[in-house]
C-alpha cells in the first residue's frame, strides 16, 4: 500500500521521522513531500534514507524526467497524511490552494485524506482554522485532533500532535474502510426533478443534491463503483463517479433502471416529484385575470420501481423527508415498496436536512430495528448509512 506523508512547517516535524518509520512497520512504502517551511525544521536526506524514496520539495521536483510528480503520486497513493498539519497547510488545501508540491498533490489526489494538526492553540482556536476545519471535515477528510498539552512557548492547550499510534491505527482503519465496497455497484439518485408546465416553467422542490453527493463520495471512499443519476442541482459530484444528468422525474427512472440490475447498493437519496403536469404546453402560459388550474399525474414511484428489477441480493435504501410524526409512514413505506431500509429526514427542523451541511437520519430497517446517525455532515451521515446497511 502506498502513502504520500505531507510534512509541514511545525516544530512537531521531527516526530515525522519516526511516524514514517511505524507506517512502514505498518506495511505502507511511505513516500515524503516537505514543504518549504518543514525544511527549517527537518531535511529530505532525512526522509530519503529512512524509506529509501525519493522526497518531493519543489512543485516542478521530477523524480522521473518528463513525468509530472504531483500527478503521478496523488494517482499511485491510496492515502495521503500530513503530519505534522500546520495552520498555514490546513487552511491553504482546505480553500484549494495549489502553490506547493504538497498543496499540489492534495489537490490532485482524489482518496481518503488525513490530517494530524499541530500548533498553538490560539492559531488552532482561530476562526479561520475552524472554518478550514469544518470545511475539511465535510470532505473525504479525516482530521486528528491534536492533543491537549504543554506547547512550546509556555502556553497550555489542545494543539500537540496525536500520537504515532493514533495516527498510525486512523490510517489502518480509513484503509480497511477503502476496501469495504471494493468490487461493488452503487447506483444513487440524487437531487430534485422539474417536471414542466410550459417551456420556461417546472415545478421542483428544495432539495440540493448535497446528500446524493455526500453519499456517492462515502461509497468512493469504500472502494465502490459509483453511478449517480442526478436531477438539476449546483452541488457538484465528485469526478470518480459515473453521472447520469437528467430532469424529470420519468428521465430519472429510465436512467436508473438502466442501472439497477447490476447494482449492489441502490440508494433512493432524491427528492423525486410525486406529480407532473399531464399536459406541458409547448410556449409559455399568458397571464390572465382568469384562475389557472394545473392538471396534474402521479408520476412513477422511482425507488419501488427499481426496487423490483434489482438483483435479488441487492440492498435497495430510499430517503423520505417526513415531519416528525411521520416514522409509520416511513415503517409502511419499506414494505410496499420492497425496500431494505428507509433514511428518514425530519424535515420539521431547518437545521438539517433540505440544502442543509448537515443531516441527522433515522434508519428503520425492513426488520423493524431503527437507529440514529446523531447529527453530522453529511459526508459523515452517508459513511454512518453504509456502514449500517452493509453491517
Ligand atoms: C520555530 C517555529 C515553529 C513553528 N511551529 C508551528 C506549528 O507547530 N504549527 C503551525 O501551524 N505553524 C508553526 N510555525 C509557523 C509556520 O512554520 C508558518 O506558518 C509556515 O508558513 C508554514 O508553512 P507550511 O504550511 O507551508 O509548512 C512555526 C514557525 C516557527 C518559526
Amino acid at each position: 500500500m502506498n502513502l504520500v506523508l505531507g510534512v509541514s512547517g511545525s516544530i512537531a516535524a521531527y516526530r515525522a521521522a519516526d511516524l514514517a518509520r511505524d507506517l512502514m512497520r505498518a506495511g505502507y512504502t511511505v513516500r515524503v513531500c516537505l514543504t518549504d517551511a518543514a525544511q527549517k525544521f527537518v531535511t529530505p536526506v532525512l526522509f530519503e534514507t529512512l524509506t529509501g524514496q525519493p522526497c518531493l520539495i519543489d512543485t516542478f521536483d521530477e523524480p522521473e524526467t518528463g513525468r509530472m510528480a504531483h500527478i503521478d503520486w496523488a494517482r499511485q497513493a491510496d492515502v495521503l497524511l500530513i503530519a505534522p498539519a500546520s495552520a498555514n497547510t490546513i487552511n491553504k488545501i482546505a480553500n484549494g490552494y495549489a502553490d506547493d508540491m504538497l498543496s499540489t498533490i492534495a489537490l490532485a489526489f482524489t482518496g481518503p485524506i488525513i490530517f494530524a494538526p499541530a500548533m498553538n492553540p490560539a492559531m488552532y482556536a482561530h476562526e479561520t482554522t475552524r472554518e478550514s476545519i469544518q470545511k475539511l471535515k465535510g470532505r473525504a477528510t479525516t482530521i486528528l485532533e491534536p492533543q491537549e498539552g504543554d506547547v512550546v512557548a509556555g502556553e497550555h492547550g489542545p494543539g500537540k500532535l496525536a500520537s504515532n499510534m493514533e495516527i498510525v491505527n486512523s490510517v489502518l482503519a480509513i484503509e480497511k474502510r477503502s476496501q469495504i465496497l471494493r468490487g461493488k455497484r452503487v447506483l444513487i439518485t440524487s437531487g430534485p426533478t422539474q417536471e414542466p408546465i410550459d417551456s420556461i416553467r417546472f415545478l421542483t422542490n428544495r432539495s440540493s443534491g448535497k446528500m446524493g453527493a455526500a453519499l456517492a463520495r462515502a461509497a468512493l471512499l469504500m472502494g465502490a463503483e459509483v453511478t449517480v443519476v442526478s436531477g438539476p442541482v449546483k452541488e457538484p459530484l465528485p469526478i470518480q463517479a459515473q453521472t447520469i444528468h437528467i430532469i424529470t422525474a420519468e428521465q430519472m427512472l429510465d436512467q436508473a433502471r438502466q442501472n439497477a440490475a447490476k447494482a449492489d447498493i441502490i440508494i433512493g437519496a432524491a427528492a423525486v416529484a410525486d406529480y407532473r403536469p399531464s399536459a406541458p404546453l409547448k410556449g409559455k402560459i399568458r397571464r390572465s385575470e382568469e384562475s389557472l388550474h394545473l392538471d396534474l399525474v402521479a408520476n412513477p414511484d422511482v425507488i419501488a420501481e427499481l426496487a423490483k428489477v434489482a438483483k435479488k441480493e441487492a440492498r435497495v435504501i430510499g430517503f423520505a423527508a417526513e415531519p416528525d410524526s411521520g416514522l409509520e409512514t416511513a415503517v409502511q413505506k419499506i414494505h410496499r415498496k420492497g425496500l431494505f431500509a428507509i433514511a428518514v429526514n425530519d424535515i420539521s427542523r431547518k437545521e438539517i436536512g433540505f440544502d442543509a451541511d448537515q443531516n441527522e437520519l433515522m434508519l428503520i430497517k425492513a426488520d423493524g430495528s431503527k437507529e440514529t446517525s446523531g447529527m453530522q455532515s453529511k459526508l459523515g451521515c452517508a459513511l454512518w448509512l453504509l456502514e449500517r446497511i452493509l453491517a
